[in-house]
């Protein structure tokens, strides 16, 4: 109950899927927790079981920086700052490069990549002043396996990675730590929906496994909750695959 008692979380993506997961452990880690989705959150709030002066929840467009301004606004004026950043929300549409519009990739690039942007010059000024943070980011492990139909995803995985290794260097200093979990694939909604459309990549993920099972998002919150924390306040800069043994560094 006491690992992350009384840090504030805001969790991006929080509405379902590894966001609500995350929310869940993280609750249950004695967390004060701000979920901010396109989405209706109330799910994720009923399951975490938070009281209400534990849990914010704020429609946000990751995509708008106005909205995370309001986002921010609101952390500040419940919880009096942001603590630790979780970016989880994303969308990973599969489209052959020969098919994909420049409208599809700025989407994918929009809603993965500048999203962190705009997250990060929100929140990493007041985890400057109070000199402790973590910022973690979902990216993907197909950043290294590049499978196809996914180029404009990769390449938004591969730049938020890209991001989170430079910020690493530029607060290091200030007690904050910047990293990314890399999943493969992971049985959430979105996942369910991307499968529905693209049968038969199930199976060859599996192929890539030392583990030959699908993970579950309960299976990518240790991680997360281990970056976290104070055990990891030396690891950063760091993308740490959670992926069944698929990719090994
Ligand atoms: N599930 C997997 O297999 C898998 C594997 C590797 C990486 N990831 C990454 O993990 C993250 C979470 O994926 P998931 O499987 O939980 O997906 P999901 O679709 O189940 O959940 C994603 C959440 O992000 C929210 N979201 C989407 N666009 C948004 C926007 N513009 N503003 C605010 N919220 C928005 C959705 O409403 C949803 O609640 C994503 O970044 C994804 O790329 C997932």
């Amino acid at each position: 109950m006491s690992k992350h008692k009384d840090k504030v979380v805001v969790i991006t993506g929080g509405a379902r899927g590894l966001g609500r997961a995350i929310c869940k452990r993280l609750a249950e880690d004695g967390a004060k927790i701000a979920l901010a989705d396109i989405l209706d959150c109330s799910e994720t709030i009923e399951q975490s079981g938070l009281d209400s002066d534990r849990i914010l929840q704020q429609k946000c467009d990751v995509t708008s920086a106005e909205d995370i301004e309001s986002l921010k606004n609101e952390v500040n004026s419940k919880f009096g700052g942001c603590d630790i950043l979780v970016h989880s929300a994303g969308i990973f549409p599969a489209c052959p490069f020969e098919n994909l519009s420049f409208e599809l990739w700025k989407k994918v690039q929009s809603v993965n990549l500048d999203s962190a942007f705009h997250l990060c010059k929100a929140f990493l000024p007041g985890m400057k002043e109070k000199k402790w943070g973590r910022v973690i980011s979902i990216s993907s492990n197909t950043f290294y396996v590049a499978p196809p139909a996914l180029s404009h995803y990769v390449a938004s995985k591969g730049g938020l990675i890209g991001l989170h290794r430079v910020l690493s260097a530029e607060y290091a200093d200030f007690g904050i730590t910047v990293n990314t979990v890399a999943p493969m694939l992971t049985r959430t909604e979105g996942a369910e929906e991307f499968f529905a459309e693209n049968k038969g990549m199930f199976d060859a993920v599996l192929e890539w496994q030392d583990i030959k099972r699908p993970a579950e998002a309960a299976d990518i919150v240790g991680a997360v909750s281990f970056l976290a924390s104070d055990d990891a306040s030396f690891v950063t800069g760091q993308t740490l695959p959670v992926d069944g043994g698929t990719v090994k560094l």
